[in-house]
């Protein structure tokens, strides 16, 4: 069904042999102490990972979204904190620039993420604001051509290390979502603070954390689009995002499947292989069957997203689909995975209870798997 072209096979076995190579041997380690991959995370910048869908004249890879999202499968497969990083870089920061951001925004802002050397970050949600993110209440208040911003950010995934982020401010207290604008900040900029780091389930190795902004003052040419403009910037960001951790659940899935199936067709029980038992392999084939469809869903996804680039439709349904359907997935066959794997599942000597923690997240960010359905069934009622 998915036409893949001599390039797009090329970035799927250069992905799929960095990630084997440099990060397979590393994973578990970076896991287990939550330290950031730096090294490895400047390795992918070098190969053009940080930027696919960027263009060159900007520091990206000047790719398409199906190759991105090739690329972010694969390094997913190994491990979920690489591929946040890496969906961060490229939409959530990345496509912003793309689609709002001014020629010299992209050349200062967007240019040294694209190419791997420095790490952007985007900041939405608040403590009191999460789910209903135009109930924030982080305010930027224009001064002469400054804005000064005050707030608090929570759960900003690269938080502890971005050298650049997008945040959401309100400009208009009155207003509510048309109120809100965006905003580049650079964190060597006075007032801007880095909160408490996040212990985390899963994707550990990926830095998450709280920014405090306290009398920031942020030029006026650092605003992403119009003033009022920050809501629609952040879903339509978002849209983006979520294809990007659709294709990361599809490579934990894929992961933790190929796993279950390497164990049910060695291990023996009761005289036979495990993959002889009906309770297995009816588990083996749910999870293929799931997997499969969120593959076809996510790559759909990202086919629309590319086709936008010419006609400017909204792919947020698909995106939401895409999402929804390979994150419950990724929960469904990893939960599976640990089981068919009995105690060794449970274990840190195999990567399967791994996959397993990482999986959760992909759930719950980009908005919730309710935020979705909430997305694609407001969409299909509104629809005459
Ligand atoms: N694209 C463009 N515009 C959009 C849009 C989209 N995808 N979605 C909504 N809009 C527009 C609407 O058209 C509307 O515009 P008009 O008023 O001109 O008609 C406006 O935005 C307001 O839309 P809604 O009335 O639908 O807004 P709402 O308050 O009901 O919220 C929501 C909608 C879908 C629930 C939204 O709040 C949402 O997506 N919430 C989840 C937030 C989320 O995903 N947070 C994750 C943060 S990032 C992260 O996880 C951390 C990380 O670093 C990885």
């Amino acid at each position: 069904m998915f036409h893949l072209t001599h390039e797009h096979e090329m970035i799927r076995q250069t992905a799929r042999d960095f990630a084997k190579k440099e990060i397979l041997p590393i994973a578990a380690e970076f896991d287990e102490s939550g330290e950031f991959p730096h090294a490895t995370i400047k390795k992918m910048g070098e190969l053009g990972f940080m930027g696919i869908e960027v263009p060159e004249v900007y520091g990206g890879a000047g790719m398409d979204t199906l190759s991105y999202v090739l690329a972010l499968e694969e390094i997913s497969k190994v491990d979920a904190s690489h591929s946040v990083i890496m969906s961060v870089n490229n939409s959530l920061y990345a496509y912003g620039f793309l689609r709002f951001g001014t020629e010299e925004q992209k050349k200062k802002y967007l240019a040294p993420v694209a190419s791997g050397k420095a790490i952007g970050a985007y900041s939405l949600t608040e403590p009191m604001s999460g789910s209903d993110a135009g109930t924030m209440r982080s305010q930027a208040t224009r001064d002469g051509d400054f804005y000064v911003l005050n707030g608090r950010k929570s759960w900003v995934t690269s938080g502890p290390v971005a050298d650049y982020v997008v945040v959401f401010m309100l400009t208009d207290t009155t207003k509510k979502q048309k109120g809100i604008s965006a905003f580049i900040v650079e964190a060597k900029t006075p007032g801007f603070i880095r909160g408490k780091k996040e212990p985390k389930l899963g994707i550990r190795a990926s830095a998450t954390s709280e920014l405090i902004f306290e009398d920031c003052r942020v030029p006026v040419e650092n605003r992403l689009g119009e003033e009022g403009d920050g809501f629609k910037i952040a879903m339509t960001v978002l849209d983006a995002g979520r294809i990007g951790i659709a294709s990361q659940a599809l490579g934990i899935a894929e992961a933790a499947y190929q796993a279950a199936l390497s164990y049910a067709r060695e291990r023996e029980a009761f005289g036979h292989k495990i993959g002889d038992f009906q309770g297995i392999s009816f588990k083996l084939a749910d999870m293929k069957t799931r997997i499969e469809a969120s593959r076809l869903l996510t790559y759909d996804a990202a086919l629309l997203k590319e086709r936008s680039k010419e006609t400017g439709e909204r792919f947020s349904i698909n995106a939401a689909m895409a999402k929804l359907f390979a994150s419950e997935t990724a929960m469904f066959v990893t939960h599976a995975a640990v089981q068919i794997h009995g105690g060794m599942g449970y274990s840190k000597e195999l990567p399967v209870e791994r996959y397993f923690r990482d999986a959760k997240i992909t759930e719950i960010y980009e908005g919730t798997s309710e935020i979705q359905r909430l997305v694609i069934s407001r969409a299909e009622l509104s629809n005459q």
